[in-house]
């Protein structure tokens, strides 16, 4: 598969056109990505979490979630100057976001207790090192997927790896599995519509009643404490 270069810039450009199937700048609800989200929600909640510091904030899917549960003071930071103009106009919280790089200690000077980085790690070639530089004892609520893409460096196809890769820079207490939906945008308008166009179609039927496998394509959310 041909990659792109891991640079500010492709995810400029990639957020600028929403990304896949448009997936970044649709409500969150409604984006492929909520099931993961709200698995993380429930991490972030479980962990007793106060201040959050999310690496690789993106268009802010994430943090409209976490805003609108309530009680979590919330920062987050991205290197793409885009992810972060469009995470700011989703919440309109300015002062919530800033644009820096998860390799780069500086981006980490601020309080926080608990560390949320969702679908970053695979973009990074020095993802070891940007976990380097979480401070110890901090929760850790991390994501990482089972499939590749013109934007991923690594991937991961068991639990197994994923101890292999972080476990010695974060004691892992879980990691749970999260199915990918079939479709980028999971509104219920446009799930019909699917439905309606793929009426003969009886696998396309079962995939977008939710019956696809993992290894079809999900995600590895998980927890613990960083060493
Ligand atoms: C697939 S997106 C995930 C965005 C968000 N975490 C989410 O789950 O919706 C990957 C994100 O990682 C960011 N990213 C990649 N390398 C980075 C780095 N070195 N520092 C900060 N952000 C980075 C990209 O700009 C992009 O927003």
């Amino acid at each position: 598969m041909d990659k792109l270069p891991q640079t500010p810039e492709t995810y400029d450009r990639m957020f600028a056109n929403g990304g896949y199937g448009g997936a970044f700048q649709l409500p969150y609800r409604h984006s492929w990505y909520y099931p993961m989200y709200k698995g993380v929600y429930k991490a972030v909640k479980a962990a007793g979490a106060r201040h959050v510091l999310e690496v690789g904030c993106g268009t802010g899917g994430f943090a409209h979630l976490l805003f609108e549960q309530g009680d979590i003071d919330y920062c987050g930071f991205d290197f793409s100057p885009e992810a972060v103009s469009q995470a700011r106009a989703r919440t309109s919280r300015e002062d919530s976001f800033f644009v820096g790089d998860a390799t780069v200690a500086g981006s980490y000077a601020r309080d926080y207790d608990t560390i949320v980085c969702t679908e970053v790690l695979e973009h990074i070639e020095a993802d070891r090192t940007a976990i380097s530089l979480w401070k110890a004892g901090t929760t850790c609520v991390c994501s990482v997927p089972n499939f590749d893409s013109t934007v991923h460096v690594r991937f991961f196809r068991h639990e197994d790896e994923v101890r292999e890769r972080y476990g010695d820079l974060i004691d892992i207490t879980g990691i749970a599995r999260i199915r990918k939906p079939w479709l980028p945008d999971i509104s219920l308008r446009n799930r019909l519509r699917h439905l309606v166009w793929n009426r003969y179609q009886p696998r396309r039927l079962l995939y977008l009643l939710g019956m696809t496998s993992f290894d079809k394509g999900g995600w590895f959310v998980f927890t613990g404490t960083r060493r």
